[in-house]
Parts: structure tokens; sequence; C-alpha cells
């Protein structure tokens, strides 16, 4: 059966809910109901309802959701029931942070590889893994299940690093690049740009001193 088109926005709220009903979990709740998830994540009961109908509602009955459940089944439309392997491209600053944040493998993201053009990263260890040189790449994802490459290189490298990962297989980019990367259908992107994320709060920030200042913009460069 060909699943529901769900929109981005849902799904983007779906880590979020994830994240919460961790927390509740581990805090042994065992039930919840809309409006206290409401309350409890800022965010109002119906919506909640309405993001989970889009799932079958997930089966809330008498008093709000079962916790393990409704965690469980939102992990499961996550994909993070299964593990995931992941290569790193570039071990710089961001592709060293990435590779040392323990909390990914916490939920099935496991770093099987790290490679990166610079012989002076060569062999470095990061969480037991040893940056190895690009020209192994493709030799590894050949050999090995690699469902997730993440970029962590400039521009200039990332689109032809793409095309010739793609041409042995891989299905999946998360992608720091900031570049858009022409994939075939089949091959899924997700773009993270921090700065987009940082000019948000800027823009946030600009318009309360707008709002302080009666409608005007006080440039302070
Ligand atoms: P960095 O300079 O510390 O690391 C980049 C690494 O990539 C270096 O080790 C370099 O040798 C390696 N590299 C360059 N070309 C390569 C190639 N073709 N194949 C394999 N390795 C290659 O830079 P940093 O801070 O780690 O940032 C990495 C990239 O990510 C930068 O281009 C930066 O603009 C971008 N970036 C994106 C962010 C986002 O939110 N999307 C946030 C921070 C950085």
């Amino acid at each position: 059966m060909e699943e529901k088109e769900i929109s981005q926005a849902v799904i983007g709220r779906l880590p979020r809910y994830y994240r919460y009903l961790g927390d509740l979990k581990a805090a042994h709740v065992e039930r919840i109901s809309s409006q206290e998830l409401s309350e409890l994540m800022n965010v109002t009961a119906s919506q909640i309802r309405q993001d989970f109908n889009n799932f079958g509602g997930f089966g809330q009955q008498g008093y709000g959701y079962n916790v393990d459940y409704l965690h469980e089944e939102i992990g499961k439309l996550l994909g993070l029931n299964t593990d995931h392997h992941l290569i790193i491209i570039g071990a710089g600053n961001l592709g060293q942070a990435l590779a040392n944040y323990v909390n990914f493998e916490k939920r099935g993201f496991i770093v099987k590889g790290i490679f990166d053009i610079n012989p002076a990263l060569y062999g470095k260890q990061l969480r037991g893994i040893q940056v190895k040189p690009m020209e192994e790449v493709i030799d590894f994802v050949d050999q090995n299940d690699i469902d997730i490459v993440v970029l962590t290189i400039p521009k200039n490298g990332a689109v032809d690093v793409t095309g010739q990962l793609v041409k042995h297989g891989v299905k999946a980019i998360w992608n720091f690049a900031h570049v858009d990367l022409d994939v075939p259908e089949d091959v899924i992107v997700e773009n993270v740009h921090l700065s987009d994320s940082l000019m948000k709060l800027s823009y946030k920030i600009n318009r309360r001193k707008r709002e302080e200042n009666g409608g005007k913009n006080k440039s302070v460069r």
C-alpha cells in the first residue's frame, strides 16, 4: 500500500515530539493527554491531534496517549528502529565535531568511516575511527553497507564527491556544504545550514528591536 503523503511541516515536528516523549519516558510517565503534551511543548492540543491523525492517531484511548507506545511509533516513523551506517567526508572542524558527538550513535546513527584529502589528518583517531584518505572512499562504499554520507567539505569539492558516491550506490546525503546538490530522484538530500538558523534568530532580534523603537530600524554597524 502506498504511504499517504505527509506534509514537510508535520515531518519537521516529529523529532521534537520524539525528544519530549523520550524525556517523559525517562521520567517514567506512562500516559499523557494531548492537553498536557501541548502545555509541555508549547503547541496547541489541536495541532498535536491533527499531526498524530496523519498517522492514524496513535490510539488515544480514555486518558491520553501511552507514552512508551507513542515514543516507539514515532521512532519507527523516523526510521530510528534500525541502525544507519554513516561515513563522514571532511574531517575538519565540523566533521570532527559530528564524529565526536556520542548521541547520534545512541539513536542508531553509526559512523563507519571518515575521509579527507589532507594527509596531515590520515590516521587521526576520532572515537576509535581512523581518518582515511579520500582515495579509499569508493572501495569503502563498495564493500560496506553505507546508508548516509555526511558532507562536511567546502562547496567546490562537494558536487564532484557527491557525483562519484552516487554512482556507487549512495542514496542519502546529509549535506553541510553550502551548495545545492543535483542528484538523481532516488537520492535523498537533507541540507543543513546553521547560518540560516542564526539568521532567523537575528531576524527575530531585529524585529523585537524595531518594535521597541516604534517601528524604526536602527543600524548599529
Ligand atoms: P574545515 O576547513 O575545518 O574542514 C574541511 C575539511 O574538508 C578539511 O579537513 C579539508 O581537508 C577537507 N576537504 C576539503 N575538500 C575535500 C574533498 N574534496 N574531499 C574530502 N575532504 C575534503 O572546515 P569546517 O569548519 O569543518 O567546515 C566544513 C565545510 O562545512 C565548510 O565548507 C563550511 O563552509 C561548511 N559549514 C557548513 C555549516 C552548515 O551549517 N551547513 C556550518 C559550518 C561549516
